[in-house]
This record gives structure tokens, sequence and C-alpha cells, in this order.
């Protein structure tokens, strides 16, 4: 688990990439933890459908924390990874960074969680993930 102010120390490029707007935003300036979740899911969703070369549906969120509020202007950068594969479910760990850019030229863990994935077929029922 990465510490809640580290530098983006991840391997590998973030799957998103993205700009929250003033509409994502209470009348606070905060970020809905919606949209955010929102952000996770479809990055989880990336990877897990790349593990199951095919359709994917998420079926738990697992372990979520929000360490930190997320702002508009903020940029935000979704990494995710396979941490675990079952027989048809994938448990794909999300890191959400964000970088300040308004206020300071830092970049802090603001979320992360363990989202579970099930790979499905043309019915819509669990089919096996292959071995990697
Ligand atoms: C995902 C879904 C197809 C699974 O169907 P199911 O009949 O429950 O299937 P199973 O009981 O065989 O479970 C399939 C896998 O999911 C895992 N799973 C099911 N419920 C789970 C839960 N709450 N948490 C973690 N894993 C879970 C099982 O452990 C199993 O994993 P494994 O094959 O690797 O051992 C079905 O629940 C579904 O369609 N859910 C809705 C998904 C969806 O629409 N998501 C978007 C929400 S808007």
């Amino acid at each position: 688990m990465a510490t809640m102010a580290s530098k983006i120390t991840q391997p590998n490029n973030a799957v998103i990439r993205t700009v929250p707007r003033p509409a994502d935003s209470n009348a606070s300036g905060d970020i809905f933890g919606g949209w955010i979740l929102s952000q996770m899911d479809i990055a989880g969703g990336v990877v897990a459908a790349e593990r199951a070369q095919g359709r994917v549906v998420t079926v738990a969120i697992d372990a979520m924390r929000f360490h930190q509020p997320v702002y508009v202007g903020d940029l935000v950068s979704v990494f995710a990874h396979v941490a675990k594969v079952g027989r048809t479910s994938m448990d794909i760990q999300i890191d959400t960074y964000v970088h300040r850019r308004r206020t300071a030229d830092e970049e802090l863990l603001v979320t992360e969680g363990t989202f579970v994935f099930v790979a499905i077929d043309e019915d819509g029922k669990p089919r096996p993930v292959d071995e990697a």
C-alpha cells in the first residue's frame, strides 16, 4: 500500500488521466465520491477486460478508501493492475492520484480500492478466465 502523500511511483502508465469539471463537484468545489468511483470502475474494467480477453462486469468493491478530497482542476490519474485471478473473477487493485496544479506542485494518493470483476459470456453468465 502506498503512503498517502507519496509521489507517483507506479511503474506503469495511468489507465485514465482526466480533469474533473465543476459539474462533478458540490457547492464547495469538492468532487463527488461517485465521480471518482466511476473513473476507478472504468479503469478497472479496462484492465480486467484485457486480462479476461472479453466482457467483464463489476461484482464488488472491497476495501475502498477515500484518503484526500479531489478538487475541480486537479489532474486525476487512475492506476490499475491485476492483483489476483480466481476461476471467473479478478481482483483489480486501483489507486487514484491527483496533481494539485492550482495550489501546489504536489501529487497525492487520494483513493484506493480493490474492485472485483467477473468475466462473463454472451448470456451474462460467469466464464473461466484463462491462466496467464
Ligand atoms: C457477476 C455475476 C455474473 C456473477 O454471477 P453469480 O451467479 O453470482 O456467479 P458465481 O456465484 O458463480 O460467482 C462468480 C465469481 O464471482 C465471485 N463473486 C460473486 N459475488 C462476489 C462478491 N460479492 N464479492 C467478491 N466476489 C464475488 C465468486 O467468488 C466467483 O469467483 P470465482 O469464479 O473466481 O471463484 C452476477 O452477479 C451479475 O451479473 N451481477 C451484476 C453485475 C453488474 O451488472 N455490475 C455492474 C453494476 S451497475
